[in-house]
């Protein structure tokens, strides 16, 4: 193999010198008066302060004199070209509390890189509602409500947990209560902080309940909720396997036992994303998604009105970024992202499907296949024989009244295919 290598005595030219720091300095609704003194050096000290109107409107333009750019909207294309064109002067970038919390901290991180920022935080304000609340940080389930849908709250909803919503705006938490109250909820306790750590600051108490959407609360809140689930709301616990009765559906539904054992199969792991192959009602990647809010799926249904109810089950079970792709595999399968896993619950015999999936899986993905008809399972079989993996039978029987009696009904066994593709296959 060819190496460059550095000729001795040959120079290319002095190293160009790295490009300087771009400081983060996060700012809390009490301004300046606010600020540690290493975060006012930094911003008396700037040639360029970036920010949005609101935080450069806290900071005192007598003590800071360097030129002012207000951030543009959409903030995150203009990012890297703003940085670009003040390069190599003292840039200072506000941001709202802590910058590295669902903050301007993860755009610059991607966009400029993390080695090149000096960030100096400022308490967030899910710690200044925690210090409000007496609650410990760490026990808390955050939940953001900022550009995602409401629906996201529903994964975090048991009962006893205490949640922390960081909100849109000032109708976010009339939507809030008006999601515990459909999902069984309407016993929690809510509590709106507004303005956090300013003068301004202040605290509406009440429960889901009773909660009417207030036009008079402040745009900057959080919503702090003590989650009590109603005796007779239906139970959904936090690992796959949730009951049937959650899913609607029109009998194309992978049934909770060999769907707990699926996704065991599975494994799914942080941030991971996963191809549903013949979705039916979209329990399996639901319920993938469910495993950590950072995981990802597709979902890849040919019947349009069982796509559309895959939409409403990801919107009811709390996974609303769930993707939903309508149409036929193979063919539908095309342009998608490089999966980590793939789940085939439909579809096995069409033409070229099976080799699909395979062709896409990297090196390492798993697969996994179900199925209840003989002429899948000769398939999985073969594919069995070809490539290893386990080649399982899962058969669920569930006791039913017979007569006076008690007996077994017996569901139709499930083949189910599973296997890590190893280096060497194409
Ligand atoms: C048994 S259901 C899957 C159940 C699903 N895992 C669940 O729990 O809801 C099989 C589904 O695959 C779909 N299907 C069959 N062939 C397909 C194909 N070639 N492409 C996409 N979907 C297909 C069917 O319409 C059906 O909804």
């Amino acid at each position: 193999m060819f190496r460059s290598r550095r000729v001795p005595g040959v120079s290319s030219g002095p190293p160009s010198p790295p490009p300087r720091p771009v400081s983060v300095v996060g700012i809390g609704a009490d301004g300046w008066d606010g600020l540690p003194e290493a975060s006012r050096r930094v911003l008396r000290e700037a040639e360029v302060l970036i920010g949005g109107l609101r935080q450069l409107q806290l900071v005192p333009a007598d003590d800071c004199p360097g030129e002012r750019v207000t951030w543009l909207s959409p903030l995150r294309p203009t990012v890297a070209g703003l940085i670009a064109e003040h390069d190599g002067r003292r840039i200072a970038v506000l941001a709202s509390g802590d910058p590295t919390f669902y903050g301007i901290g993860r755009t610059l991180a991607e966009t400029v890189g993390a080695d090149r920022l000096h960030v100096l935080p400022h308490p967030s304000s899910v710690s200044y509602a925690c210090a409000r609340l007496g609650w410990p940080l760490e026990d808390v389930e955050i939940v953001t409500l900022v550009g995602r849908p409401v629906a996201s709250l529903v994964a975090a909803l048991h009962d006893g947990r205490r949640l922390l919503v960081l909100s849109a705006n000032r109708h976010t938490p009339g939507a809030v209560a008006a999601l515990l109250r459909e999902k069984g909820y309407g016993g929690s306790r809510m509590r709106v902080l507004e303005q956090l750590g300013g003068p301004y600051e202040r605290t509406v108490d009440g429960t889901a309940g009773g909660w009417d959407d207030d036009e008079r609360l402040d745009a900057l809140n959080v919503v702090a909720i003590d989650c009590v689930r109603d005796p007779d709301a239906l139970r959904l616990g936090a690992v796959p396997g949730l009951p049937d009765e959650a899913y609607e559906h029109d009998g194309q539904l992978t049934k909770r036992y060999v769907r707990a054992a699926t996704l065991a199969a599975l494994a799914p792991a942080p941030g991971e994303l996963l191809w549903d192959v013949g979705g039916g009602s979209g329990s399996i990647g639901i319920e993938w998604m469910r495993t950590h809010r950072t995981c990802r799926a597709i979902v890849v249904e040919k019947h349009p009105e069982r796509a559309e109810r895959i939409g409403r089950n990801m919107l009811a079970l709390g996974v609303p970024k769930l993707r939903v792709v309508t149409g036929p595999a193979p063919e539908a399968l095309a342009g998608l992202p490089v999966p980590d896993a793939i789940f085939i619950g439909g579809g096995l015999t069409a033409p070229g499907l099976l080799d699909a999936c395979w062709a896409a899986l990297p090196t390492g993905g798993r697969m996994v296949a179900n199925t209840v008809t003989l002429e899948s399972e000769a398939l999985l079989a073969e594919w069995y024989g070809r490539h290893g993996g386990e080649l399982v039978r899962l058969a669920v029987a569930t006791a039913v009244p017979v007569g006076g009696f008690t007996g077994w009904r017996q569901a139709m066994p499930v083949t189910q295919w599973s296997v890590t593709k190893g280096s060497e296959e194409g």
